[in-house]
């Protein structure tokens, strides 16, 4: 949630900070800023409310130089967007800016002591008392680098913070606790960044800060320090392999479409080198913890959204290969629960960002409990890559979409994988699942193939604005990600529930104006979902049918039925995720809404 971006170098940046922003974009667009200081020590503050094309055009008339420069795309949480509420905050003096990630809990208690003091506020922000607050101590001690580490010894809460100021015009200082900050080096150039994909065209020389770090960068040095104890420590850069072709559209007019498109591919970079043809399993990340792996005996998967729908295959596939517990938790509820666990349990947190801060703090719940931590998660470097003892990269590249799409695909597809590692025994199942795996880029692509039919169904079911979705065991959690996707992008009420469930409440809701959305694949469970859907067709409900099985029978007891390829049970869930996310997808278009950002949402949750 809301992006930063800094700079300091030898040349011009603005071009290099707006283009940060905009690759920052999908993590907040609701307003954005950026304060520039020239070799003159002047200060530019530009702010816009929209997205960052608004404050692209807004520059370009002012045409400002500078090479030490703060940026940011905000998604509001304290106050409504707009020009005061947008980042870079300052001082009353107007020479220290700052830019901030997170909540600062405590602001209206700091607030009211600065205003006793004759501070004045311009802005329902928490953000702004910190470039008041370290204007105070400033004042009092005269240290700039000092004033920031006493304010945040006074900010209680969570925090990115990049801050400039005419005091000290060659740095740039940065903190964080428990948000995401990163510092990019590339010759005579310097960035910083609350997600490394956001600089990753510019430079792969990254440094990971840690909770408490606080930095000085000039041009001659980065030093870094801890906010507790003010021991220095010391940047430690790595090279990021991430791609950047994830950066632009290409041909596509939107991310999510390109996205959902990706899916084959993305399913042929998870399992490469992992799955051999002859259904050898190889997860490198988990090499380390190999012989701790072999004696767990109970699993906990935690996430949120759809990462928790993944969770929810996940746990299907665990318990079909392997003889161990599971149970998925949502990171918001897993972190309060009184859970007894023992050392042989294993947490695997899902995350597609790998800063989710409910993910994070399931994790940080554990840490002392002295269980095995995994992570399945897709940003490369991320702070759960990071805190977990080991874990499994989904491989998807930089998922730009806020509705989380080929990043779905490839954790279930890690699932499966650790479902088959879990495996006690080869058994037929698991020469099944294996061999299923390396033809499902084939079957999605034939879904994909499918789309214009999709958009056709979509364009029927446009009117509608309650939907439901169902299906059983491993199609169960596919409903409730069907439906997730068709509200987050399309705003109208979709449920997702199990097929079985139905008739104890949900079913009430059924009428002529009120379609399901029903998913029976091949199986055993085929006809007990059939029998669902005939309950809703009695109750009068138009139905939509998804299914693998090519059964004459139903075609006349359905409205609109979709054949997808047929698979086993395992992996026909991503193939049926991928016409559900055409279909949320087509919906949205037809409606006109802005698909890669969808109203009140951010990619990446980073606040509780
Ligand atoms: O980055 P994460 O996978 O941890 O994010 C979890 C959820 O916030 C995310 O899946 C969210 O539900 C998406 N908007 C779904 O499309």
């Amino acid at each position: 949630m809301c992006g930063i971006i800094g700079y300091i170098g030898t040349d011009n940046g603005v071009d290099y900070v707006l283009d940060g922003l905009k690759n920052l974009e999908y993590r907040g667009y609701d307003s954005s800023g950026i304060c520039i200081i020239n070799s003159s020590s002047q200060t530019n503050l530009i702010k816009q409310v929209g997205g960052i094309d608004k404050l692209v055009q807004k520059v370009k008339t002012i045409r400002p130089n500078g090479k030490l420069i703060i940026g940011h795309t905000r998604w509001a949480t304290h106050g409504k967007p707009s020009i005061s509420n947008a980042h870079p905050h300052f001082n009353n003096d107007h020479n220290i800016f700052v830019v901030h990630n997170g909540i600062i809990e405590n602001y209206l208690e700091i607030k009211s002591k600065l205003i006793d003091r004759g501070y004045k506020f311009v802005s329902e922000t928490d953000s702004e008392v910190i470039p008041n607050l370290v204007d105070f101590y400033y004042k009092k001690i005269g240290s700039l680098s000092e004033a920031l580490r006493m304010t945040l010894d006074d900010l209680r809460g969570t925090y990115a913070i990049c801050l400039v100021s005419t005091i000290e015009p060659d740095k740039l200082f940065v903190s964080r606790l428990g948000s995401p900050l990163v510092i990019g080096k590339a010759g005579n150039k310097i960035f910083v960044s609350s997600d490394p994909s956001a600089i990753t065209n510019r430079t792969k020389s990254i440094s990971f800060l840690n909770d408490y770090d606080v930095a000085q960068i000039s041009l001659k040095k980065i030093k870094v320090f801890n906010q507790k104890d003010n021991k220095p420590s010391f940047a430690k850069f790595e090279i990021i392999n991430q791609r950047n072709e994830q950066n632009n559209l290409g041909d596509w007019p939107n991310y999510m479409i390109k996205e959902i498109n990706q899916a084959p591919e993305v399913v042929e970079l998870a399992i490469k080198g992992r799955l051999s043809p002859k259904h050898q399993i190889k997860l490198g990340g988990l090499d380390d913890v190999s012989s701790q792996l072999d004696h767990i005996d109970r699993i906990i998967i935690v996430g949120c959204g759809t990462s928790y729908y993944a969770g929810l295959i996940g746990e299907y596939l665990i318990e079909e290969f392997s003889d161990i517990p599971v149970e998925v938790e949502l990171g918001s509820e897993f972190k309060y629960k009184n859970e007894p666990i023992s050392r042989s349990t294993c947490l695997i947190a899902i995350s597609q960002s790998g800063e989710t801060a409910d993910t994070i703090a399931a994790i940080n719940k554990v840490k002392d409990f002295g269980v095995l931590k995994l992570g399945i998660v897709n940003s490369i470097g991320s702070t759960i890559s990071r805190i977990t003892d080991a874990g499994v990269y989904c491989h998807a590249g930089n998922e730009k979409s806020v509705a989380s799409t080929k990043a779905f695909i490839a954790q279930v597809t890690v699932l499966s994988l650790l479902a088959l590692r879990l495996a006690k025994i080869r058994t037929k199942s698991f020469d099944n699942l294996s061999e299923e795996l390396l033809k499902l880029p084939d079957k999605i692509r034939a879904v994909l193939g499918q789309s214009d039919q999709i958009q056709k169904l979509a364009h029927k079911y446009i009117k509608y604005k309650n939907f439901l979705f169902i299906g059983r065991k491993y199609n169960y959690p596919i409903a409730l990600e069907g439906a997730l996707k068709l509200k987050e992008v399309s705003y109208v009420h979709a449920e997702g529930y199990s097929a079985g469930e139905m008739k104890h409440g949900p079913i009430a809701l059924i009428d002529k104006t009120f379609p399901t959305i029903v998913i029976a694949t091949k199986g055993d469970l085929y006809k007990k979902t059939i029998s669902n859907l005939l309950e809703i067709r009695s109750r009068g409900g138009p139905i939509v049918l998804i299914t693998n099985f090519k059964d004459q029978k139903i075609k006349n007891m359905v409205d609109d039925l979709i054949y997808v390829p047929e698979s086993h049970e395992e992996t026909a869930t991503q193939i049926i995720t991928v016409a559900l996310q055409l279909f949320a997808y087509y919906f949205s278009l037809e409606l006109g809404n802005n698909i890669d950002k969808p109203r009140n949402l951010a990619k990446s949750v980073t606040v509780e």
